[in-house]
């Protein structure tokens, strides 16, 4: 099992900060990524080739980008396309991450359009989904996360199901207002997850609030396999600290 660990810098970072954090990164990983790990790196749209021509063409490094759109081409003022992203070098496309739910009308049916584009070109989609608080204190988060899921994924064989990453982002755990995920919220969401999904698609990762003292815990859940994370990894040295702890995992 690789353990997928990354991180979306959402809007922050000037080109010299998406550079000295890529270069360090570069320089620390010249013998090659952490036995058992798959880093990957999703920079604001502004720094994707910057970030690609430092990290190389042949990085074990996935660059990805935070969201694009699901035609291919056109009068789409704003948007980015998936061909756009891949010719920037981007090999992943994040899809339907709770910000852009809440705040960019994402919906259900736009991320299966996503997913769609991103498999069509040959990219990974890293599928985002999470419930609210209001859904977890109903009780309601298993069944709501299978449907967010279940809606993006609706109609893809089992071969480009292979090829999909899922990572379960509960709204009230990420960012500065969201309080980190105990183990024990995190086993009934996986274990659903881990029944729907498990073995069928590249990862199922764990996000919202990972620091350097939940991480090993969180991996440990049954069906995490990876981690994406946001302010603890902002940082090349969190991000890094990281990866040795998942190399670590990945080795016992
Ligand atoms: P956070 O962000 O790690 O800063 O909580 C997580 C995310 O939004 O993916």
């Amino acid at each position: 099992m690789t353990l997928w660990i990354g991180t979306s810098w959402k809007m922050t970072k000037t080109l010299a900060e998406a550079r000295a954090w890529a270069e360090g990164l570069r320089e620390h990983l010249a013998g090659g990524a952490p036995a058992g790990v798959q880093p990957f790196v999703i920079p604001s749209f502004t720094a994707t080739t910057t970030v690609r021509e430092i990290l190389g063409e042949d990085s074990p490094v996935l660059l990805g980008v935070q969201n694009a759109h699901w035609e291919d081409a056109g009068a789409w003022t704003g948007e980015v396309s998936v061909p756009q992203a891949k010719d920037a070098g981007a090999q992943l496309v994040e899809i339907g991450h709770s910000e852009r739910r809440e705040h960019f009308g994402e919906s259900v049916e736009t991320t299966r359009w996503k997913v769609a584009a991103a498999l069509r070109h040959g990219l990974t989609p890293l599928l985002c989904i999470g419930e609210s608080l209001e859904v977890k204190d109903a009780g309601g988060s298993a069944e709501f996360i299978l449907e967010q899921a279940a809606g993006a994924l609706d109609g893809l064989d089992a071969d480009e199901l292979s090829r999909v990453v899922i990572a379960y982002e509960p709204i009230w755990a990420i960012g500065e207002k969201g309080r980190p995920a105990t183990v024990r919220e995190l086993i009934e969401p996986f274990a659903a997850l881990g029944e729907a999904y498990g073995g069928k698609v590249t990862g199922l990762l764990y996000g919202g609030s990972v620091n350097l003292d939940n991480a090993a815990d969180l991996l440990g859940i049954e069906h995490v396999t990876g981690l994406f994370v946001g302010r603890t990894a902002w940082e090349l040295e969190g991000y890094l600290e990281l990866l040795r702890i998942a190399e670590a995992h990945a080795a016992v």
